[in-house]
């Protein structure tokens, strides 16, 4: 006879982007299903839902993670900071401005996590060449190939914020994306982004 027993549920309390949120949630929901379905935060993308992709990275406690990866009841005390966080005063993030003065996008499914993922590189130390942000953003895919773009833009915003930069520790040195992996290409090119979606992107409005 199959268990009918309710599932149990948790109570996490975790900072998001400077604020206290409290969220009675299912156990196993994730991190990112927290942010996108009960704090209606969608700039984190749900992209593979399984650690490969990266569309899903937010910060936690500061360091880059797949949100997709973590569970929410992991997270409670900690805090969280996801695209709509980076921004100060209604100004973008050198990072977020990078992105849009190097069109580092298309369709710009993947920007939000890049972009974060991009803030811990540059704060990792990680810009040293255009390989070493190629490698350490390797977690981070973009369907739209716009590899050449986005590393610029990594490029560009570690040099206007070199003085923020800070070499971590090894045990700090876990790619964000998590794959370890080179990112694939692909041929299949959507259309250019129009103005709206370009800022859209780079700030995580887009759904
Ligand atoms: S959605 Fe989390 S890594 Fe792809
Ligand atoms: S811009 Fe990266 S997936 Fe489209």
């Amino acid at each position: 006879m199959p268990d009918e027993s309710p599932t149990p549920e948790i109570t996490v309390t975790l900072q998001v982007n400077g604020a206290q949120s409290q969220v009675t949630c299912d156990v196993r929901t994730t991190l990112l299903d927290l942010l996108r379905e009960r704090l209606r935060l969608t700039g984190a993308k749900k992209g593979c839902n399984r650690g490969e992709c990266g569309a899903c990275t937010v910060h936690l406690d500061g360091r880059r993670v797949n949100a997709c990866l973590v569970l929410a009841a992991s997270a409670d005390g900690r805090e969280v900071t996801t695209v709509e966080g980076l921004a100060t005063d209604g100004e973008l993030h050198p990072v977020q401005r990078a992105f849009i003065e190097a069109d580092a996008f298309q369709c710009g499914f993947c920007t939000p996590g890049q972009i974060m993922s991009a803030v811990c590189c540059i704060r990792e130390g990680h810009t040293g060449s255009n390989e070493e942000i190629r490698e350490w953003m390797s977690g981070n895919i973009c369907r739209c190939s716009a590899y050449p773009q986005i590393a610029a833009a990594v490029e560009a915003a570690a040099a206007a914020t070199a003085s923020d930069a800070a070499p971590v520790s090894a045990s700090d040195e876990a790619p964000a994306g998590a794959s370890g992996r080179t990112p694939a290409s692909t041929d299949g090119r959507p259309p250019a982004p129009t103005p709206a979606t370009v800022t859209a992107s780079a700030t995580g409005k887009r759904r």
